[in-house]
């Protein structure tokens, strides 16, 4: 799913630093030349999953394979899984049924799975799926070389380890689909909160943070190669903390962000995503001290009513949000939050669907991810409560949501009219070559007619003239 002439810059390992891009590219071309192999994956799901295809990469191009855009002519096709919703594994089984057919014009391609989907069915994937030969969970990547080298002997391998302490903080990630300006730092994995409707406790582990030096060094990295925008990640990034297990010397997210923030004024900082019950206000004060940390924060509500947060066990009750809201009203002015909603959760009554609504009103989100509730099996809502709102029910109300959403989105974008953004230019807009877009700090997205000299990768001052529930237009100013 990315070039098979890949950007060359940001994917050098972290000792390399020094050394310059064109190393890379040479080693690139020379395990070509040795007749090196190659592979072709495609990623679904959360930015996170994106992130780990990265590592992947940078884990195949040690042993030899290089990637290719080209699914026709790879030796090794991976599809790199999410089951956060039925949908999600639908369509990864649909795509797994057209690799088949590859592999059946290819003989010897190995399929391989990985990911959440990889570890919540394990076995049984290989059992079910007859066309995958090898199953790899996302604490399990490094076994890669190992499992490929028994699937090419004919074996049907599986790694769905889960690990308390894997981080792959010595990898350094191969940018994969790069605009070579944005990139994304996974400085945590797993999950420990226990949201009932939510398999990725189950699929992705116990959390664990990385060490907070491989995060400074590759944002210093990335910056020397010309990028300009780091977006830290984690499932729940507040809850980040790291122990120097010689010193004991502590460092919590607010910390990270700061070391981050000061790795270069002209390196943006963004992160996601935040829990309501970890969001602290030392966070809010470090963003407010340094120009480079966005002013924008993913806080996903998930509902709006106290009793269906408790069933939905996230441990925070509407007062509580709203309290976090005011919080960042009141340190951070300016700044934009988005959220991520679900619709009929069990039990549900229309009446709490109308606290949602009205939550996503009272808090003016910028915009949201809105779902419609979907059973996994396996976590605790699945076990202990009753999937009982209809079909017809669930998206109707997620319709009521959109629809809401999209007249918020719609008046938070238009009070924008007038005002001057700095935007980090990121490249062609989609519907124009003569436009460029890019992002302002609240993270809305500005699209504008280019000027002579301006590049990717550069900063602008932008005065929106007009806008939509997604976009800013405006022009240089
Ligand atoms: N059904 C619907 N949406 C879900 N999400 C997580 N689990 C489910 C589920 N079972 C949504 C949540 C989460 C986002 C990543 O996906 O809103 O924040
Ligand atoms: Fe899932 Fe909740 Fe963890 Fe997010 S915080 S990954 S919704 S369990």
């Amino acid at each position: 799913m990315y070039d098979s002439n890949p950007t060359l810059e940001g994917i050098k390992t972290m000792d390399e630093s020094k050394q310059g891009s064109v190393l890379f590219k040479e080693h690139w071309q020379e395990t070509l030349a040795l007749g090196g192999k190659r592979f072709y994956i495609e990623s679904y799901g959360c930015q996170m999953n994106f992130s780990d295809s990265e590592i992947v990469a940078s884990i195949l191009n040690e042993v030899g394979y290089s990637p290719t855009r080209n699914v026709e002519e790879s030796d090794l096709i991976l599809i790199n899984t999410c089951s956060i919703r039925e949908k999600a594994e639908d369509t990864v089984r649909k795509r797994l049924r057209f690799f088949e057919t590859i592999k059946n014009q290819r003989p010897g391609t190995v399929v391989g799975v990985l990911g959440c989907m990889a570890e919540r069915l394990k076995k049984k994937f290989l059992e079910e799926e007859k066309l995958v030969d090898i199953v790899v969970g996302p604490d399990a990547y490094r076994d890669l070389p190992n499992l490929i080298g028994g699937a090419e002997d004919g074996n049907r391998m599986v790694n769905v380890l889960l690990s308390r302490e894997e981080t792959y903080a010595d990898i350094s990630p191969v940018r994969l689909e790069s605009n070579g300006i944005t990139a994304f730092i996974s400085i945590m994995r797993g999950c420990d909160n226990m949201c009932s409707f939510c398999v990725v406790p189950f699929t992705r582990g116990r959390e664990r943070s990385r060490d907070p030096f491989s995060i400074v060094a590759e944002a210093t990295n990335l910056f020397e190669n010309g990028y300009r925008e780091v977006t830290l990640l984690g499932q729940n990034v507040d809850s980040y903390k790291w122990e120097n297990p010689e010193t004991g010397e502590r460092v919590n997210f607010a910390n990270l962000l700061e070391m981050t923030a000061l790795v270069h004024p002209n390196l943006r900082v963004r992160f996601s995503t935040s829990h309501p019950k970890d969001m602290t206000d030392e966070v809010l004060h470090i963003m407010a001290k340094y120009e480079n940390i966005c002013k924008y924060i993913h806080l996903p509500v998930q509902s709006g009513n106290s009793r269906v947060l408790e069933m939905m066990n996230r441990t925070y009750d509407r007062p509580w949000y709203e309290d976090r809201i005011r919080a960042i009203r009141a340190i951070l002015p300016d700044a934009a939050v988005s959220s991520d909603i679900i619709t009929g959760f069990c039990s549900e009554t229309e009446e709490e669907h109308q606290d949602t609504l009205s939550i996503v009103e009272w808090a003016n989100f910028s915009m949201s991810y809105m779902f419609f509730y979907s059973e996994r099996p396996g976590t605790l809502a699945a076990r202990k409560y009753t999937d009982d709102i209809p079909e017809e029910v669930k998206k109707r109300r997620l319709q009521e949501i959109i629809r809401l959403q999209n007249a918020v989105s719609l008046r938070h974008n238009q009070a924008d009219i007038g005002k001057t953004f700095k935007v980090l230019v990121e490249g062609n807009s989609r519907k124009s070559d003569l436009d460029f877009c890019g992002r302002n700090t609240q993270n809305k997205m500005v699209v504008f007619p280019k000027k002579e000299g301006l590049k990717p990768g550069d900063y602008v001052m932008v005065r929106v003239k007009d806008a939509t529930s997604a976009t800013l237009l405006g022009e240089i100013v």
